[in-house]
């Protein structure tokens, strides 16, 4: 348990910093994936929906739009980013939108609050995966669904390559999941896959040389299995799959 406080520590120092930063958002804005998401979504009949580890909003405001008759509600461990957005739910006008800051641990949530669960790019910070998952299945009403969107360790990565380089960055990274793992946790914890969608993305590493340490490191399969290179000091991941998995309470 502390540990995972620790980690959440970690993960809220790192966030609380970059979330307002225009580099940052803009290598994690993909107006592609945020189409795929909301294609998966559609058609549901949702009264409320949830946005775990929401940042800036980025699926969250599109969920509002998309869904007006439902009550959207977004929640993070950075709690600076949810005023902000709170503010920016006044100035565009939203009726049924919120964001709300909690510990990172527990959902702050009555049981089956939620007809539909939402998490992009969040997944591999959660500190205890399958504690989250069991409480994520409490809160969701019956035949509720989680969309969980969060790139996704090969399968060949036996030594869990990809964790090391994430790790550098110190912004509480716990681990990335194959599509097997994945998939494990969610039907050992009540659930039942529905659909995945695989997209792709990349990331550069800032010029640090930790990373070159880490990438010096690793043999030439690792590397060929995100295509990960050194491009005149930036290590950049250039291949890794997203799952957009859906699971459906059971
Ligand atoms: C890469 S950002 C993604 C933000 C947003 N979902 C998006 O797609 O733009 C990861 C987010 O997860 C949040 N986060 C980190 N640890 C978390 C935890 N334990 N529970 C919930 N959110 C967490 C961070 O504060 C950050 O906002």
């Amino acid at each position: 348990m502390n540990k995972d406080i620790e980690n959440v520590k970690q993960a809220k120092q790192s966030f609380d910093r970059i979330l307002g930063n225009q580099k940052y958002a803009s290598i994690i804005r993909d107006d592609k994936h945020l189409a795929i998401i909301l294609d998966l979504v559609r058609g549901g009949n949702y009264r409320r929906i949830l946005d775990i580890g929401t940042g800036t909003g980025y699926l969250a405001f599109p969920l509002a739009e998309e869904f007006p008759k439902a009550e959207v509600c977004g929640i993070d461990i950075a709690e600076t980013i949810m005023d902000k957005n709170n503010e920016m739910v006044k100035e565009k006008g939203f009726t049924n939108l919120v964001f709300k800051a909690f510990d990172g641990l527990r959902y702050p949530f009555e049981e089956e609050s939620f007809e539909l669960i939402v998490s992009r790019y969040a997944f591999h910070h959660f500190p205890n995966v399958t504690d989250s998952i069991q409480q994520m299945h409490k809160i969701l009403a019956k035949g509720g669904k989680v969309l969980i969107s969060d790139p996704m360790r090969k399968e060949e990565d036996k030594g869990r390559v990809i964790d090391d380089f994430m790790r550098v960055k110190k912004d509480g990274h716990i681990q990335f999941y194959s599509p097997r793992e994945l998939e494990e946790l969610f039907v050992c914890n009540g659930f039942k896959k529905e659909k995945q969608v695989i997209t792709e993305m990349q990331f550069p590493f800032a010029q640090k040389g930790e990373y070159i340490e880490v990438y010096d490191k690793t043999t030439m399969e690792d590397r060929d299995l995100y295509n990960i290179v050194n491009e005149n000091g930036i290590v950049w991941v250039k291949h890794i799959h997203v799952g957009n998995t859906i699971f459906v309470k059971q």
